[in-house]
């Protein structure tokens, strides 16, 4: 294998590029980007790390989710604090239904670059290049707003440096306090039956933390009743951008990844012989890897063996994006390699990808297959004698109507209300709590499980 460097991935071949015009520009706005400081900490990687290997070893679950694309458009406080406050409401949810801590990653501060299935679009008799996020070109469809402008990597760099300021005000700064269960609650959800339902639960854990208070334990003298760790993920796409922000730790000698605290590999972008590959196995942080329904056991097996040699447990994180009908068929195979191999990875499922359709002309995505995929998943781990260790969500704060179904029935003709995101269907704030609602039942029964296990061995 050659040797790595953070640009010896521009020696491989590379899919999903964007047809920048000008190159000189790009390479100005690239070293400019080179001196800017780094958006993360290797320490917080490390830390990331760390917890995922406790998800690794079956002792905490793994909640991931956010828009499928960040725009700039929806660059706001508002925004940003709905998706956390939905975020924190689905990982209460989940923690105190599988008694285990979730570790907390969000799909912001930097998820702006998409894969494309096609590198051009065709409107009555035009086409244009495809919108590939905005980092690179504007969704508008006109010619100018679809020419790739490196200048959008300075905003996007610095749109994630905001909203990752906020977000580490909000975790470490009072607001994700226990003490506020009942606040994170939006208007729109507190009528609904997740409302009452999460209500509920909202209840029971004020109880006990009034109980706690009673023998001297309360937020003031307990920082995990007062904060959480929050960190920041996106899909390492734009390698240019990735490789501009990747820095040497000054107190291992190790490259990171500054741009995020944990990236990802998308399920196009993931030939073992490509660039993607190549700049993702150099870096130290902690890693997804989508897989979806073209991959095979060895395949996986040699992607396993780019990406985490020593076999680190919280290196390795391994996104299942198959389809509700597929994954049956497709997981437990991969489930077993993994295994039998003795190979330390997180399982995760991301219900969306494999889900999409098009419905009264918007792709969409039904609740009930997101959640028979869910469902599937679990299964198969309870089937193979692995742990389901994580889900992997497009989600928003916002009371969107991008996906059908779910406890308010979105049918296919109110797409058209509130249809905002600028790529994939995110399940809005109902949504994504009746999802963590539907987790908590199988984590509890895994809980039982175990429990049953202990009692008899
Ligand atoms: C995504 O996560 O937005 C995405 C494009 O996923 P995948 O690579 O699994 O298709
Ligand atoms: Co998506």
């Amino acid at each position: 294998m050659t040797k790595w460097s953070p640009k010896s991935w521009r020696n491989m071949p590379i899919q999903q590029v964007p047809a920048f015009p000008d190159q000189s520009a790009l390479f100005e706005t690239e070293a400019r980007l080179a001196s800017f400081p780094p958006l993360v900490f290797a320490g917080e990687a490390r830390k990331l790390k760390k917890q995922l290997a406790q998800v690794a070893a079956g002792e905490a679950f793994l909640l991931q989710g956010g828009d499928c694309a960040e725009s700039f458009a929806e660059h706001g406080a508002d925004n940003i604090r709905d998706f956390f406050r939905v975020f924190l409401q689905m990982s209460v949810v989940l923690t105190y239904a599988g008694a285990q801590p979730v570790v907390k990653v969000g799909r912001i501060a930097g998820q702006f670059a998409k894969p494309r299935s096609a590198d051009t679009e065709t409107r009555d008799g035009v086409t244009l290049p495809s919108y590939r996020g905005d980092i690179i070109n504007g969704i508008d469809f006109d010619e100018k707003s679809r020419l790739p402008d490196p200048a959008r990597q300075e905003m996007a760099y610095r749109q994630s440096a905001a909203t990752l300021n906020l977000l580490r005000a909000f975790a470490q700064g009072g607001y994700a306090s226990l003490e506020n269960v009942h606040r994170w609650m939006l208007g729109f959800v507190s009528d609904s039956p997740q409302g009452e339902r999460y209500e509920a639960l909202a209840n029971q854990i004020t109880e006990t933390m009034n109980f706690m208070r009673a023998v001297g334990i309360t937020s003031e003298n307990n920082f995990a009743l007062r904060e959480t760790d929050f960190y920041t993920s996106h899909e390492a796409l734009l390698l240019g951008y990735e490789e501009a922000l990747t820095r040497v730790d000054s107190t291992s000698g190790d490259w990171y990844a500054t741009s995020g605290h944990m990236i990802w590999i998308g399920d196009r972008t993931r030939q073992p012989d490509h660039a993607h590959i190549e700049y993702c196995r150099g870096i130290k942080n902690p890693l997804g890897l989508k897989c979806g329904p073209s991959l095979t056991p060895d395949g996986l097996l040699q992607l396993i063996d780019l990406l985490n040699p020593e076999n680190e447990p919280g290196r390795l994180t391994l996104i299942a994006r198959f389809g509700a009908d597929k994954v049956g068929e497709h997981l437990p195979r991969l489930v077993r390699a993994v295994k039998q191999e003795g190979r330390n990875v997180v399982w995760s499922c991301d219900p969306m990808h494999g889900n999409t359709i098009t419905a009264a002309g918007y792709k969409t995505r039904p609740f009930d297959r997101i959640l028979r995929e869910v469902q599937a998943f679990f299964d198969v781990h309870a089937a193979e004698g692995t742990h389901a260790g994580g889900i992997h969500v497009e989600m928003t704060g916002k009371n969107v109507t991008e996906c059908t179904g779910g406890a308010r029935a979105i049918r296919d003709e109110e797409l058209q209300d509130r249809y905002h995101t600028h790529c994939d269907p995110r399940l809005n704030a109902d949504q994504a709590i009746e999802l963590a609602f539907l987790v908590s039942e199988l984590l509890k029964k895994g809980v039982n499980r175990n429990d049953k296990q202990a009692v008899s061995a």
